[in-house]
């Protein structure tokens, strides 16, 4: 499928988009992310697909929202279009979603790397929600996200400076998983996708719900939601494949059934 703002591929049971807007430092317009939310429509029905990994440039995993493209909106525009609710089909895909950061990963460019479930940023990777110094404020998650990910204090000092967080801080109060030199950024994040792709898609979709799980309910909700899910995966061929495999001493041969 042909696109204009990103390039699409498959290594392995890993599909990749790579947004491709150079010029723009990989500014968010509608029509990319339009084209994101169709590539992962796209891996998400294909069984062969395990993982899809989220990429961006050396320079910039993605500045923000274009801001040239949302500066003459009105209110009644942007409320009745409800603007960049579109963008929640990111987070509502099932499988699981790497992000591979490195450079800017500001504003809108933070919030979808956020809406990701396994976040690995090059040394070189820079994170701001500056929207505040544009006369707005974080209109994709932002503000909930960064909040559930790193506590109040910091979210605040972020959102309300604007300021510039670099990988090293960001992996120290938990917003990325890891942090690796950019010279070893696609192959850690193909590292990573294949390994979670070559479990059973039936595993880590119900892991994926689970985690998710405990940011929207209860804890004994949640609790409850995992143990009947986790007893559940126990109608699964994978489960009697997994541990055969494990009692055996071989490797599993997963089939999502
Ligand atoms: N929207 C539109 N264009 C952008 C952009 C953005 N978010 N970020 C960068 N660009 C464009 C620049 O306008 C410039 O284009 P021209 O050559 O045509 O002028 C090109 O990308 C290169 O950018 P700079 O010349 O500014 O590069 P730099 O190295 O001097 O600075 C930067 C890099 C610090 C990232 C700077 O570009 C910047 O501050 N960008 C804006 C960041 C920002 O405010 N993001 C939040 C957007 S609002 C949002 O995201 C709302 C939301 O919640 C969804």
């Amino acid at each position: 499928m042909a696109y204009d703002f990103i390039q699409t591929r498959v290594a392995g049971r890993v599909g990749w988009i790579t947004l491709d807007r150079p010029e723009a430092l990989n500014a968010l317009n509608a029509a990319m992310v339009s084209e994101i939310v169709r590539a992962l429509a796209g891996f998400g029905a294909d069984p062969d697909i395990g993982c899809v990994v989220l990429t961006g440039s050396d320079r910039a995993f993605a500045a923000g929202a274009d801001i040239k493209e949302a500066a003459g909106r009105s209110y009644p525009e942007t409320f009745l279009e409800n603007f960049l609710a579109s963008w929640d089909a990111i987070a509502h895909l099932r499988k699981p979603l790497v992000a591979a950061v490195a450079g800017y990963a500001l504003g809108g460019g933070c919030e979808i790397m956020m809406m990701c479930d396994v976040i690995i940023a090059a040394e070189t990777a820079r994170f701001a929600l500056p929207e505040v110094k544009i006369g707005v404020m974080p209109g994709a998650g932002g503000t909930q996200r960064l909040a559930r990910a790193i506590g109040k204090a910091k979210t605040m000092d972020l959102c309300l400076t604007g300021r510039m967080m670099d990988a090293a801080e960001a992996e120290r109060l938990g917003l990325v998983s890891r942090v690796v030199p950019a010279s070893e950024l696609l192959a850690e994040a193909q590292a990573v996708a294949e390994g979670i792709a070559t479990k059973s898609r039936i595993s880590t979709m119900a892991i994926k719900e689970a985690v998710n799980r405990a940011f929207e309910t209860s804890l004994s909700e949640g609790l409850l939601f995992e143990r009947r899910t986790f007893h559940a995966l126990f109608a699964t061929q994978d489960q009697k494949e997994g541990m055969a495999a494990f009692v055996e001493k071989r490797a599993p041969q997963f089939r999502d059934m």
